[in-house]
């Protein structure tokens, strides 16, 4: 298997999970979370960076300045309701992109249900805490094993 290099990017207010809605989020800290990835990552011989923002400019400029990798996953936390310009700047990278969420976000709040970067991404993981991200990991490698020889 090809040694990958993904980004993981986490949104505005991500930077609380640990005291933010634990009944919702859960009680792992985003440091926690990040170190869960990285090993899980390093399990499959991947390289995963991992970026947290609570500004929309700030995850465009990040996504812009890193599309040399193999692929994004992105919890956009807040903006994945709002957000065309992270969604266009998703798009102009042209990288494959996977949308996570710890939360069911089809079970919450009518206006969670509708994301602009969906559209945009290979698939959506939601629902599974932390290990949304896991399951997101697993299948970035598998989409780019099966499809870009
Ligand atoms: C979230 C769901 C969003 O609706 C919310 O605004 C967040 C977190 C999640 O991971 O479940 O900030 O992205």
């Amino acid at each position: 298997m090809k040694q990958y290099t993904f980004h993981v990017i986490h949104g505005p207010n991500l930077n609380l999970l640990g005291e933010r809605e634990p009944a919702i989020y859960g009680t792992l800290t985003l440091e926690e979370i990040n170190n869960r990835i990285c090993e899980f990552a390093k399990s499959k011989n991947c390289e995963v960076r991992c970026f947290q923002s609570n500004s929309e400019g700030e995850i465009i400029d990040y996504i812009q300045k890193n599309r040399n990798c193999d692929g994004i996953i992105i919890n956009a936390g807040a903006y994945t309701h709002t957000s065309i310009a992270i969604r266009d700047c998703l798009v102009s990278s042209g990288l494959p992109c996977i949308e996570v969420h710890l939360s069911n976000i089809h079970s919450r709040e009518r206006f969670r249900r509708h994301s602009y970067i969906a559209p945009v991404c290979i698939g959506q993981i939601c629902g599974f805490g932390y290990y949304s991200y896991i399951i997101a990991l697993q299948a970035l490698i598998h989409y780019l094993e099966k499809y870009s020889k």
